[in-house]
């Protein structure tokens, strides 16, 4: 526990599971004020009163919740220094059979919403004072993925097209809201060890006729560092950016893979 992010004002999408809650808890640790939304409202209300913070239930594929998100951080604290935008799902679809539903379902949630929920936020933030002791007025922070550059997981086409899109939309972000000065960076994991992960494993191994728990472990004994990742590794990257330590640093995409992505 440090005060690293005292003062700090942060709502997390996707705060009830893997990545999202162990930033959450990591992030509480240091000192900041978090709004936890999650779909799944139960989920973000336990981690929120486990750590004191407060939660909303929110579907980000909704304007109108997107809107009461939002919101919310301004009417509890008038301002939001920091967004971590960090919902999204997958599922194992092979290219050939990919439907167009399975499509807009992966690119709904992972792609349109990013930008959407992104976009709420920086309306807001353009219009407030810089956060205390830093000349920025905002962060945003996006969840990609090592999915964005490169195959290793084939048989999620559209995932991966999802995930070079929310690349794009941190890098045109952190251009267009620079005058304002708000950054915008994303995190790029590579196989980490969450619900995400067993489903993926469940579907892939299936897919390949395999015994459950061996798609994750083909993919996590490419990993360099030679151990799976925790949702804790990611937690110290997202802490360092939301930190004023990254102030002068936007429009990365920062790889937090053990290495993954140069190994497979
Ligand atoms: N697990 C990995 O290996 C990995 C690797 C790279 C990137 N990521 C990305 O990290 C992020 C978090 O993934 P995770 O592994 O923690 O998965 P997870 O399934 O454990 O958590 C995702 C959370 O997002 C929520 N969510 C899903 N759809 C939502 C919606 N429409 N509105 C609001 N909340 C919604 C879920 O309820 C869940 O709590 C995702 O964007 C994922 O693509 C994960």
């Amino acid at each position: 526990m440090t005060d690293r992010l005292n003062g700090i004002h942060a709502l997390i999408t996707g705060a009830a599971s893997g990545i999202g809650a162990a930033c959450a808890r990591r992030m509480a640790g240091d000192g900041a004020q978090l709004l936890l939304a999650d779909v799944n409202g139960d989920g973000a209300k336990r981690l929120a009163d486990e750590l004191g913070q407060a939660s909303i239930q929110a579907d980000v594929t909704r304007a109108a919740d997107i809107r009461r998100m939002l919101d919310a951080a301004y009417d509890r604290w008038g301002r939001l220094d920091v967004l971590f935008n960090n919902a999204g799902i997958a599922e194992i679809r092979p290219l050939l059979e990919l439907s167009e539903d399975d499509w807009d379902r992966m690119l709904g949630v992972n792609l349109r919403s990013v930008f959407f929920v992104l976009q709420a936020a920086a309306r807001r933030m353009r219009e407030q004072t810089p956060i205390a002791g830093s000349e920025l007025r905002g962060k945003l922070i996006q969840t990609a993925s090592i999915a964005a550059y490169r195959g290793g997981l084939a048989n999620m086409p559209h995932y991966a097209a999802s995930k070079a899109g929310v690349v794009s939309v941190t890098r045109t972000a952190a251009q267009v809201l620079a005058p304002y000065r708000i950054t915008s960076n994303c995190i790029c994991p590579g196989a980490v060890d969450t619900p995400m992960w067993k489903k993926i494993d469940a579907e892939w191994s299936k897919l390949e006729g395999w015994q459950a728990g061996e798609a994750w472990k083909r993919r996590t004994s490419l990993i360099p560092l030679g151990r799976p990742e925790t949702a804790e590794d990611v937690a110290g990257l997202v802490n360092f950016l939301a930190s004023r330590d990254s102030d002068y640093m936007t429009g990365q995409a920062l790889n937090v893979d053990g290495g993954l992505v140069m190994g497979n």
